[in-house]
């Protein structure tokens, strides 16, 4: 399938940052790194992956506002549009030389998430999905696994960082979910976990307290796939929040329900 302009814009921004970041990775104990709180790094990698979105992003598109992690929202002068830009996520994996990161691109028109786009520039994998035109890697057509048995499935989760969440409420999720199912990954890029749902690597995966950046393209890539997203509570209400829970239909019901029960755990 053809891709489209927009598409193509997204593409090639996130293409051009994704080689950045593969020459910094080559590099990675030169890179200059500040810590934004205990254990949350960022890097010259993220900044100038950052730099070079926002420059390709803004000459195609010079009306359109941007929500980025690393220099934070630019209102648009069309009032309709605007990106959601990690330029590096999985930077804690980036700094340890683990290849697992990504570059995550979403468009938002009028309140809808409406084009995403992730890229792996280590395994050269391109995630896109445009609202009504499905999900793809690289292009190949996205499905999202068809795994209905619990004890078949393999979930990605988000741990908190140092000081932040609630590790107490993150080790009763584990504990109620660990003995149900057949594995549980912690991927390190939100962006990563959501796409990989997307295209069935992961039956599902869950994780509290994001950002749009991280996964306002990929929450469009699992629905594009014909996965299930919502928040802890079962709401559309991801992007206000940062609480997401996605798989297929009968993972994304079991993580629910799972997570139900360790936050009010049965008394006796
Ligand atoms: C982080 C990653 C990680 C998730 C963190 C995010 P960053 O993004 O997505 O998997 O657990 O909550 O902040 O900081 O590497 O872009
Ligand atoms: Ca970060
Ligand atoms: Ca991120
Ligand atoms: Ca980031």
């Amino acid at each position: 399938m053809a891709r489209t302009a927009l598409l193509n814009v997204m593409t090639q921004a996130a293409i051009k940052a994704g080689r950045s970041l593969v020459r910094d990775f080559g590099e990675v104990e030169n890179l200059q790194v500040s810590r934004k709180g205990p254990g949350d790094f960022v890097s010259a990698a993220d900044r100038k992956a950052e730099e070079i979105v926002r420059a390709e992003l803004t000459k195609a598109r010079p009306t359109f506002g941007l929500v980025m992690e690393e220099s934070g929202e630019v209102e648009g002068s069309d009032g309709q549009h605007r990106w959601h830009v990690d330029p590096l996520d999985g930077t804690t994996n980036f700094l340890h030389g683990i290849p697992i990161f990504a570059t995550s691109i979403a468009l938002e028109r009028a309140g809808e998430i409406v084009a995403g786009v992730i890229y792996n520039p280590v395994m050269d994998e391109l995630y896109t999905a445009e609202r009504g035109r499905g999900a793809f890697l690289n292009d190949r057509r996205l499905r999202v696994a068809g795994r209905s048995d619990l004890h078949d499935m393999v979930f990605g989760t988000g741990l908190p960082f140092i000081g932040k969440g609630d590790h107490g409420r993150t080790l009763r999720e584990l504990r109620y979910i660990m003995p149900e199912v057949a594995g549980i990954r912690r991927c390190g890029a939100a962006a990563l976990d959501l796409a990989w749902t997307a295209s069935g690597r992961l039956d599902g995966y869950w994780e509290r307290s994001l950002n749009s950046w991280d996964i306002a393209a990929g929450i469009l890539m699992v629905r594009e796939a014909g996965g299930f997203v919502s928040d802890l509570q079962g709401k559309n209400k991801m992007l206000d929040n940062g609480d997401i829970v996605v798989g297929n239909e009968d993972a994304h019901k079991q993580l629910l329900r799972l997570l139900k029960q360790a936050e009010a755990p049965a008394q006796g």
